[in-house]
């Protein structure tokens, strides 16, 4: 059924993967984004795969008015709420402005949608939320932990208020998605992972080092207690992730209150598996240099994604290599991102 979905920050990485899967889906799509972190580009790249275009409004979450005139012109079935800030270096900086962008933007989002009558909603969550994992994998059911920067607290905040809310008003219903690593990009090579800078990730930085951008991966820490002494994480496919969603908005469109799903693989990588994963994929070296440990890492982190197959019929199906090829076919062809 054709259903009209408001995606904020749909410009953005893992929003613009979904807004074209929410288009081959054949529902409308109407995209906020506030251009902070991406660029028009990423949505014209979308129109080229699927021939179909999302309705672009620019402006900010923060905008109750702009909210309220979007609900009022379009008639919104849902929302996918991407829109914030998320780098963890940049948020223990100017914590001020990641509570601001995704906390207060997310309660006035909140507020728009419930004025609106608006109460299907997915929330891009993180697996950071679970802090510090007492138990390996880590299912939905790990209590939540301590985020060690004001970025991972912004998220964890966000699902109390979503907990609040239901309890309030049980029209609700909203999916919390823990992400694991999103990693990856579109086959086409069309759209992809654009970061400001310097990348903060692993893999944008080894796929920067390998198009001669960068000169060498900092590899932190090699001591840890994992297969190699390097972090392992569970690095999940872009493209997977973005099905994920089109799974979630499925699932509440019949069950009210706050559902939570991992979405991961169930399998970890180091960072050298990493590495050389990449390299065969590519077919360059990728120089690197063992430095110490990043503050706030944890050694390692992969999701049970039981609950997501039972409940969602959603799992990952890229492997590794597909999340490598398609992370270097985007690189090559788009070796500044989409200012070109
Ligand atoms: P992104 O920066 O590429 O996309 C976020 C988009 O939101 C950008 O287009 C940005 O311009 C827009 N935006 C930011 N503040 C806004 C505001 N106030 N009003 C309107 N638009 C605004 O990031 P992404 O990687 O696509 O992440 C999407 C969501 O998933 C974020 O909420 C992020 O915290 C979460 N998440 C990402 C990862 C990851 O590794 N990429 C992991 C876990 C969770
Ligand atoms: C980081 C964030 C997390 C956020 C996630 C997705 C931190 C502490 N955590 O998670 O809050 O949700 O990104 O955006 O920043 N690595 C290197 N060299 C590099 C980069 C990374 O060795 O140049 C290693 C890291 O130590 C880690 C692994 O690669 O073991 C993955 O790192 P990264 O991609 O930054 O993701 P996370 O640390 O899992």
């Amino acid at each position: 059924m054709k259903h009209s979905i408001l995606v904020t920050g749909g410009a953005g990485y893992i929003g613009s993967h979904t807004t074209l899967a929410l288009l081959e889906a054949g529902h409308e799509v109407i995209v906020l984004d506030n251009l902070a972190n991406s660029s028009l580009e990423s949505l014209r790249r979308v129109e080229r795969i699927c021939g179909k275009a999302a309705t672009f409004v620019e402006g900010d979450i923060r905008d109750r008015a702009l909210l309220d005139s979007i609900f009022a012109r379009y008639s919104i079935d849902a929302v996918l709420h991407f829109a914030g800030l998320k780098a963890v270096g940049e948020s223990v900086q100017q914590p001020l402005a990641y509570y601001e962008n995704n906390v207060s933007g997310s309660v006035v989002l909140f507020q728009a949608m419930a004025a609106a009558s608006v109460f299907n909603l997915v929330f891009s969550s993180s697996a950071t939320v679970y802090g510090e994992p007492k138990q390996m994998p880590i299912s939905e059911d790990c209590p939540t932990g301590t985020p060690t920067n004001p970025y991972g607290r912004s998220k964890l905040m966000i699902e109390e208020i979503l907990r609040d809310l239901s309890l309030s008003e049980p029209r609700w219903s909203i999916a919390v998605l823990r992400y694991f690593n999103p990693v990856g990009a579109h086959s086409s090579g069309l759209i992809g992972e654009d970061p400001n800078g310097i990348p903060n990730n692993l893999l944008p930085y080894i796929s920067q080092v390998a198009v001669g951008k960068l000169q060498k991966l900092s590899v932190y820490g090699d001591d840890y207690p994992t297969v190699d002494g390097t972090g392992v994480r569970d690095y999940i496919h872009v493209v997977d992730l973005a099905d994920g969603h089109l799974k979630a908005l499925a699932a509440i469109a019949t069950e009210q209150g706050v559902h939570v799903w991992n979405l991961g693989t169930g399998q970890g990588y180091s960072v050298l598996q990493m590495v050389s994963a990449f390299e065969q994929a590519a077919g360059v070296t990728v120089p690197y240099a063992i430095v110490p440990r990043r503050g706030g890492d944890i050694a390692e982190c992969w999701a049970d994604p039981k609950k997501a197959a039972h409940e969602l019929g959603w799992q990952a199906k890229h492997s590794l290599d597909d999340m490598m090829h398609d992370t270097w076919r985007w690189q090559q062809s788009n070796p500044n991102g989409f200012s070109q």
